[in-house]
């Protein structure tokens, strides 16, 4: 008989499930809401917050005045909630507080002067939330980037910096532009903000890949995290992703 492990850091992370519960409440408190952005990428939750009165929209423009509007774990960009306000919505902010943490250190150098430099996908809509906090934010994908910009400019080195990193960067990224900004600046601050959430996560779908013959993950195609717990896993058994148990 087969024999079935289920992860114990399988489901949903604490960031998304505080999401989902928010909107939940407010969907129901409400009548209806709002929803900016996907909240989950799982479209069967999708689904079910919007048989409560959810919905969902893509832009601030699709907002109506007044409306409540959840906001998602990844955070959005200052210049959204600006705009919300001008509205006259009613924001739940159900950032990620790990992302907020992320935001708040980015706004904080910012009133200090401080260049702040985000380690992290420039597209990714966390890191583009975050870099909205301040005028002076710098993105790097990896450490070629970041040592190729310190180098290209010598005096960028004495400058004051601020280093943060995407909650799901992958740590070799991380600790490695860590080195570099140790090795070449005199006044780096540097914080790491990654997510152990998903770290922990990916570290136990590999332990049991090499344990087992098949492994199973469970998530929606559209999600990054999913998609990086498959590609872990593939070099160790064989892999297969699903949406639902049909
Ligand atoms: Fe989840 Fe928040 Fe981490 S959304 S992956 S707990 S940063």
């Amino acid at each position: 008989m087969a024999e079935v492990r289920v992860a114990k850091s399988a489901g949903f992370c604490y960031g998304v499930e505080r999401a989902v519960k928010l909107a939940e409440e407010t969907a129901r408190e409400k009548g209806g809401c709002a929803m900016l952005g996907s909240i989950i990428h799982n479209v069967h939750v999708v689904a079910e917050l919007e048989a409560l009165g959810a919905r969902q929209v893509d832009s601030v423009e699709e907002v109506r005045p007044g409306e409540t509007v959840i906001i998602r774990s990844h955070g959005e960009r200052k210049e959204v909630f600006d705009r919300l306000e001008q509205l006259g919505a009613v924001c739940v902010n159900a950032t990620c507080p790990n992302v907020l943490r992320i935001q708040q250190l980015v706004a904080q150098a910012d009133r200090e002067g401080r260049i702040p430099l985000i380690i992290g996908e420039p597209r990714h809509p966390e890191v583009m939330g975050v870099a909205s906090w301040s005028d002076r934010s710098v993105i790097f994908p990896g450490p070629e980037e970041l040592e190729k910009w310190l180098l290209q400019e010598p005096s960028r080195q004495s400058l004051s910096l601020t280093a943060v990193a995407q909650t799901t960067c992958i740590r070799r990224i991380w600790e490695t532009s860590k080195e570099i900004l140790k090795k070449l600046c005199t006044n780096a601050k540097i914080f790491d903000t990654i997510c152990n959430a998903t770290s922990e996560r990916q570290a136990e779908a590999v332990r049991l890949a090499k344990q087992k013959d098949l492994m199973v993950i469970i998530g929606g195609r559209q999600s990054s995290n999913t998609a990086k717990l498959k590609s872990v896993c593939e070099p160790f058994c064989r892999t297969c992703l699903i949406e639902t148990a049909k």
